[in-house]
């Protein structure tokens, strides 16, 4: 699998123009060996324009359709081309209460679904509470977030975050990708891959930046 680079704007920016801007921006930067994928509000999803870059949601609701006030499903995300979404992020579990009960619903319709599920874990027992609730498919992707390194700029050294992928890989029955995310920036980013191994990167803060993100996206092109 080429490496996949999410970026996750969370509630950012704060007007459709500049997401288009800056959605266009990282448009230019041209790749051949990896997947890049963008992951704005939901709002901005249908207003940004197809190319190369692929488009992800930041969550999604557990059923279909129904009445059910304010949420948005799976089957909608698809309808408008959207294929990745990110579950179960760290400041969601803070924030909104999501429960390990909730997440895992909302993992397993959109694997069924067939969306490229983004699952996010801050550690084992995160992971091993979803892997009693999900039903695995080719669609999974999990992704490491230690809670210390987002949005902190104290990002996970290469050895603690190696030896974590490690320890997450022997807890999967499957071989499903695992990404790295958490202060993640230009000067970092390669080295997760070829370093710790991972199979891409989650990527926040950094990738608000057109330049910031670009070079990232350039840096692991390379490599
Ligand atoms: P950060 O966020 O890169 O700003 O640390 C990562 C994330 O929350 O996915």
């Amino acid at each position: 699998m080429k490496p996949l680079i999410v970026a996750n704007w969370k509630c950012n920016p704060k007007s459709l123009f500049e997401a288009k801007k800056l959605f266009d921006s990282v448009a230019k930067k041209k790749t051949k060996n990896l997947t890049a994928v963008i992951c704005p509000p939901f709002v901005y999803l249908p207003e940004l324009k197809k190319n190369s870059l692929k488009l992800g949601a930041q969550n999604v609701f557990f059923e279909e359709k129904g009445a059910y006030t304010g949420e948005i499903s799976p089957l909608m995300l698809k309808s408008i081309g959207c294929s990745y979404v990110i579950i179960g992020h760290s400041e969601r579990r803070k924030h909104l209460k999501e429960t390990e009960e909730i997440i895992g619903k909302k993992v397993n319709l959109s694997l069924k679904l067939g969306l490229k599920t983004i699952l996010c874990i801050a550690d084992l027992k995160q992971l091993k509470n979803s892997l009693k609730r999900i039903k695995l498919n080719e669609n999974l992707i999990l992704a490491y977030e230690p809670v210390f390194a987002i949005g902190t700029g104290k990002a996970c050294s290469l050895s603690q975050a190696k030896r974590m992928r490690m320890a997450i890989k022997k807890e999967l029955p499957k071989d499903i990708p695992v990404l790295y995310g958490g202060s993640v920036d230009s000067q970092n980013a390669g080295k997760y891959i070829k370093e710790a191994g991972f199979q891409g990167l989650l990527v926040g803060s950094a990738s608000l930046k057109a330049n910031e993100f670009s070079k990232i996206l350039g840096n692991i092109d390379k490599a």
